[in-house]
């Protein structure tokens, strides 16, 4: 537990650095044609992974901007040092920082800070989940047409391929049986809003291990359900991530298409 607040203060003190970036204004750079890379997201994943680093020293660290490739340890920690980049470059306020620690191919500890409206949300397995220091809990909503879903886009979208079209497929078939659609840009903090009871369910494709490594154990503290598209236990290496206050998962799994 010590080492886990000491992580917390190094994430709370990396977020200045976003919090710079952010009054000042950003220049992206292109990853592709749609994903974007600052500087800050470069020096945020440094400052967190030097601070770190020392702590967790029987740990390997997966960091977005600095991940080579290759299979995912039992032993990690995944970093986004800016969830919600687009957003950044855009200043629009919902984006976080997300470090979530997974042995055994399990989620332990997930922290995620928006520096900018000043949310902390963590969960360490089997303490449950918080914002701030308060308890949070999903929704008990069981109707899927009462329900707000949050979802995201994936970045090859522009290549209009099979990812492309089971989003567009999946509006099709989801959108006229729920109250509403929320695409907010955040993936780590969508999954935190869908913890706090603020949205009933959340599902993306092509997500990476450090969008979801945090949000995944804070839903599941929170009482939420995670699964793949099959309704399956999710693994990192899932291509699709489908998210609940686990009264409607069922409901969202039937209502998105087939991949
Ligand atoms: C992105 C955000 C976004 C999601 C993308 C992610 P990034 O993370 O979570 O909501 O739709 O798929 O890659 O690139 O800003 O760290």
């Amino acid at each position: 537990m010590e080492k886990y607040e000491k992580l917390k203060q190094i994430i709370k003190d990396a977020g200045e650095i976003v919090k710079d970036g952010y009054a000042s204004g950003v220049k992206a750079d292109k990853k592709s044609a749609t994903e974007l890379v600052t500087k800050y997201d470069k020096e945020v994943e440094k400052f967190l992974i030097s601070k770190i680093a020392p702590i967790f020293n029987d740990y390997e660290i997966i960091g977005e901007e600095s991940f080579k490739g290759g299979a995912l340890p039992e032993r990690a920690i995944y970093i986004d040092p800016i969830d919600g980049t687009t957003n950044f470059v855009h200043k629009i306020p919902h984006l976080g920082i997300s470090v979530g620690i997974w042995e055994n191919k399990e989620p332990v500890f997930g922290a995620v800070y928006n520096p900018i409206l000043n949310e902390f949300y963590s969960a360490v397995k089997g303490y449950g989940a918080e914002c701030n220091g308060k308890k949070i809990s999903v929704t008990a909503e069981s109707e899927l047409q009462n329900s707000i879903i949050a979802t995201g886009f994936p970045y090859v979208k522009h290549e209009m391929g099979r990812e492309y079209w089971w989003v567009v497929k999946s509006f099709k078939k989801l959108l006229p049986k729920i109250r509403d659609i929320r695409r907010l840009g955040a993936a780590a903090i969508d999954l935190c809003y869908l913890a706090k009871g603020k949205v009933n369910g959340f599902y993306e494709v092509n997500l990476q291990p450090w969008d979801v490594a945090a949000g995944i154990l804070i839903v599941q503290e929170a009482g939420g359900e995670i699964s793949n598209l099959k309704g399956g236990k999710y693994s990192l290496e899932d291509k699709i991530i489908v998210a609940s206050n686990g009264k409607i998962h069922k409901k969202l799994l039937e209502n998105l298409a087939e991949f």
